[in-house]
């Protein structure tokens, strides 16, 4: 591109930057008019620590790092109010239920459940959960390997109570 071509282009750019941008702010404000459903139930009939014994010590670790996205009370932040970043944390709280959810834990079949105390134990030892974004802004939810240590023997704990109680190939989970 020769030079005068190049500038044509340049200020033919600039033509349309402004309208761009009006357009671009229009957007964001319309954005906000959508709200999505807030993750504030109090319903906890079928909590985790009703069947396995949870301890203080867990408990905290689970609300500081995990309860967030993995149970019906999410503490938001106050930029939660604000679009994009209100679909996109909405996202991931249902992604993140959908998988697991301490608040509805008990209502899952025995061998779901054994599976989640199993798939916890992988997610925290190799360091994928809590979400690096989420500890990015979180910094307390980051654990420590005492943190870790805890959390991982709870599960196994709950996993061995399974074992005691059920027969074995009721706690294997049916693929389909
Ligand atoms: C910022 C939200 C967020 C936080 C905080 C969080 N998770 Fe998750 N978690 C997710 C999302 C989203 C998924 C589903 C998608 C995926 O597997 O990446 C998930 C999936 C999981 C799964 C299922 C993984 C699989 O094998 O499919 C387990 C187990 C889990 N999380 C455990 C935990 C534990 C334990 C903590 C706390 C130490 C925690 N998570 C904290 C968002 C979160």
């Amino acid at each position: 591109m020769n030079q005068t071509a190049l500038s044509a282009f340049l200020c033919s750019m600039k033509k349309f930057t402004r309208p761009l941008l009006y357009a671009l702010a229009a957007l964001l404000l319309l954005a906000q008019l959508y709200r999505p459903e807030r993750n504030l139930s109090n319903d906890q009939t079928h909590h985790i620590s009703l069947k396995y014994p949870t301890p203080d010590e867990v408990n905290t670790i689970l609300e500081i790092a995990c309860n967030d996205c993995h149970s019906n009370q999410t503490r938001y932040p106050w930029y939660a109010n604000i679009q994009p970043i209100a679909s996109w944390l909405a996202n991931h709280v249902n992604e993140a239920k959908r998988e697991l959810n301490f608040s509805t834990f008990t209502k899952r079949k025995i061998a779901v459940q054994n599976h989640k105390f199993e798939e916890i134990i992988e997610m925290v030892e190799e360091g994928n959960m809590p979400l690096g974004s989420y500890t990015w802004v979180h910094r307390d939810a980051a654990l420590t390997e005492a943190q870790k240590q805890t959390l991982t023997q709870w599960a196994k704990a709950c996993m061995d109570t399974l074992q005691a109680q059920y027969p074995a190939d009721s706690l294997v989970l049916q693929r389909k």
